[in-house]
């Protein structure tokens, strides 16, 4: 069977854990160093007969926006949040309506990240308050709790 090659776009703040969700889900690695991503980084991952193409695109920060270009073509997104920032969490909806303002008919998951750093109290409130539309994972990057799940069942939606 020949593979269909997908795009998606890992979108969040600066510092949410976006390369490291990739690196754990592509080569199964994990850094405590923090390597700020400039631009866009792009990597490939074969899930089933789809071949994933993986925007790391650099986080939004006060100072600057993420660009719709890097959006553009894209069939779906993994909108991240840390767990321990608050404000990340805040701006999940805004990250959401900017990737469907350029792709509406996109598939979305949204990540809550460094579940291992934080009170699964914490989290499950989080959950209540951010899982009403959408499918939430919480992952970790770093124990691997999720990560698979996010991007598997993203890229099973993405199929046909
Ligand atoms: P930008 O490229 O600046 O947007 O950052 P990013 O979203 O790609 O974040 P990155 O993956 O570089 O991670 C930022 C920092 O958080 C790094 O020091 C990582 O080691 C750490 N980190 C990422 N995910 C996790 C996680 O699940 N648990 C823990 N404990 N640390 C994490």
């Amino acid at each position: 069977m020949t593979a269909i090659a997908r795009k998606i776009c890992l979108i969040g703040d600066f510092g949410v854990g976006k390369t490291s969700l990739i690196r754990q889900f592509v080569d199964r690695q994990f850094s405590d160093q923090y390597l700020s991503t400039v631009g866009v980084k792009i990597s490939k991952k074969m899930v089933e007969t789809v071949q994933l193409l993986i925007w790391d695109i650099e986080g939004q920060t006060k100072f600057k926006s993420i660009s719709s270009s890097y959006l553009q073509g894209a069939k779906g997104a993994i909108i991240v949040g840390d767990a321990t920032r608050r404000e990340t969490l805040e701006q999940l909806a805004i990250h959401t309506e900017h990737f469907l303002s350029v792709n509406p008919k996109g598939q979305l998951a949204i990540a809550i990240n460094k579940s291992d750093l934080i009170d699964r109290e914490i989290l499950e409130k989080a959950l209540e308050q951010y899982g009403q539309q959408y499918t939430i994972y919480l992952t970790s990057a770093k124990t691997g709790e999720n990560v698979d799940r996010l991007f598997q069942e993203l890229a099973h939606s993405l199929i046909g």
